[in-house]
């Protein structure tokens, strides 16, 4: 294990159990929609759970990407969301979008994007995130599928970071304070 890393709270297993898991729900849901369907991967961290969803699902899906920074820097969230990297299409009306996120927290992000892609006329907007963590949210707003719930703890690896490092392990684990306390 990563001598950053504290404990271990999901492993790659129950990781793609739960990945298993929406998929199978989502697919339940979209095999008969009209229309195409797009996935939006929110950058950076929903990269890998995107990756490895959108090869679960039995439908045939579409890429998009959208960047946007709530947090600053460390594990505090700022309430402010910037979009830095935009979807590339314009008409959105014959189009299904699946919000792929990595992990609801306050809400802020996957709420102020969904209401955004609502208002700029997608066909339908439906929001995946791989974890929820139930305790800090301040926004009243779930998402349509969960993977995994949460207990309140700042998580890193498949994916998330901490001030851009822990991305690249395999599994979902608990920082050691010292990592961010430093
Ligand atoms: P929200 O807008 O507060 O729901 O936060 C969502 C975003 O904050 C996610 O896309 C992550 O980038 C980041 N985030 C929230 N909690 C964590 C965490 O425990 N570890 C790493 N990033 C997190
Ligand atoms: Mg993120």
């Amino acid at each position: 294990m990563n001598d950053s890393i504290e404990r271990i709270l999901f492993t790659e297993e129950e990781i793609k159990e739960a990945t298993a898991k929406v998929a199978s729900e989502i697919s339940r849901d979209y095999k008969d929609a009209e229309g195409t369907t797009v996935l939006l991967c929110i950058l950076k961290g929903s990269l890998v759970f995107c990756s490895d969803l959108m090869r679960k699902l039995d439908f045939p899906t579409e890429l998009e990407f959208m960047k946007v920074s709530s947090y600053g820097s460390g594990t505090i969230s700022s309430g402010q969301l910037n979009i830095t990297l935009d979807i590339s299409r314009k008409d959105l009306s014959d189009i299904n979008i699946i919000i792929v996120e990595d992990i609801i927290d306050t809400g802020i992000t996957l709420s102020r994007i969904h209401d955004m892609l609502v208002k700029r006329g997608a066909k339908s907007v439906k929001t995946v995130a791989l974890l929820n963590n139930p305790a800090r949210r301040g926004t009243p707003y779930e998402p349509d599928y969960s993977g995994l719930f949460m207990p309140n703890e700042f998580v890193v690896g498949y994916g998330l970071d901490y001030n851009e490092k822990f991305r690249d392990l395999p599994y979902i684990g608990v920082l050691k304070p010292e990592i961010y306390k430093r």
